[in-house]
C-alpha cells in the first residue's frame, strides 16, 4: 500500500481527456484529466468487456463505448444503465511533471 508507481507525465493526458495506462503488476487503468486534476479508474467496464479509456467524457462521467452506461469519474459510482456496479477508483498524486499511483 505504500508503494508509489509513476503512471505517466502530466502532459500525456490533454485536459478533459482520458488515456489508458498499464501498470507493471498487470492492472490496466483509465486515467483522466478534469479541470487540471487527475483521476484513475479500472479501464475495464464493470458491465462487459469494454475499455473505458475508449469512451467519451461528459460532465465528469465516463461513457462506456459499448452500451453507453456511465460512471462518475471521481467516485466510480455507476450513473447510467446498464452499469450497476461501481468502477474501482485509485488515489493519484501529482509530483512535478509526474502522475503517481498511490495504491
Ligand atoms: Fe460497458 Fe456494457 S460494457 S456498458
Amino acid at each position: 500500500a505504500d508503494v508509489t508507481i509513476r503512471l505517466c507525465a502530466t502532459d500525456d493526458i490533454p485536459e478533459g481527456e482520458v488515456r489508458q495506462f498499464a501498470v507493471d503488476d498487470g492492472r490496466t487503468l483509465a486515467v483522466y484529466r478534469l479541470d487540471g486534476d487527475y483521476f484513475a479508474t479500472d479501464d475495464l467496464c464493470t458491465h462487459g468487456d469494454a475499455s473505458l479509456s475508449e469512451g467519451e467524457i461528459e460532465d465528469g462521467k465516463i461513457l462506456c463505448p459499448y452500451h453507453m452506461g456511465s460512471f462518475d469519474i471521481r467516485t466510480g459510482e455507476a450513473c447510467a444503465a446498464p452499469c450497476s456496479i461501481a468502477i474501482r477508483t485509485y488515489k493519484l498524486a501529482v509530483d512535478g511533471d509526474d502522475v503517481l499511483l498511490l495504491d
